[in-house]
């Protein structure tokens, strides 16, 4: 399971990189990972970016149904990811203080920040209708396509 997990999201992380050779545009690049991460990994309902403009998180590129536009730094797994620079599986988002739904069919979330020299630049939300959608092997195979999509963006250094 852990292996077949791991092999998914090396295939997605090939895919990717060859979507993004020598494509400079950050928007392009997140909304190509956006709709990989969606429609190649399965029982997701969003999947998608907020970037950090102006002290909070505002929608980037995403799958999925219409989500809240802005997250104050802090506030939901998005915002509490960003403050700690730090990746968060929520295994149930209905124990998880402050949680904002912005689907209701949401169970289970991972957010994993987008941390370019030191700083947080944006977050990459995962949603499941699914309890306990992620673990582990989600979140490094995440924390592998962000990195990738870092490494093409050094504007956000
Ligand atoms: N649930 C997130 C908000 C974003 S949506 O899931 C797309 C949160 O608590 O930060």
């Amino acid at each position: 399971m852990a292996s077949e997990k791991a092999a998914a999201y090396r295939d997605l992380a090939a895919q990717f990189a060859a979507l993004i050779a020598g494509e400079t545009d950050l928007v392009a690049n997140a909304a190509n990972l956006a709709a990989l991460i969606y429609h190649g990994l399965p029982a997701l309902n969003w999947a998608g970016f907020y970037f950090a403009r102006g002290g909070e998180l505002v929608l980037g590129p995403f799958q999925g149904k219409p989500a809240c536009v802005r997250i104050a730094w802090g506030q939901g797994v998005c915002g509490t990811a960003a403050a700690r620079a730090a990746a968060i599986v929520v295994p149930d988002v209905d124990e998880f203080p402050g949680h904002i739904a912005c689907d209701a069919a949401s169970r289970s979330e991972l957010v994993v920040p987008l941390v370019a020299a030191g700083r947080v630049v944006g977050v990459l939300d995962l949603d499941s209708p699914l309890l306990a959608r992620f673990d582990d092997a989600d979140r490094e195979g995440c924390e592998r396509l962000a990195a990738l999509l870092l490494s093409q963006h050094p504007e956000l250094r």
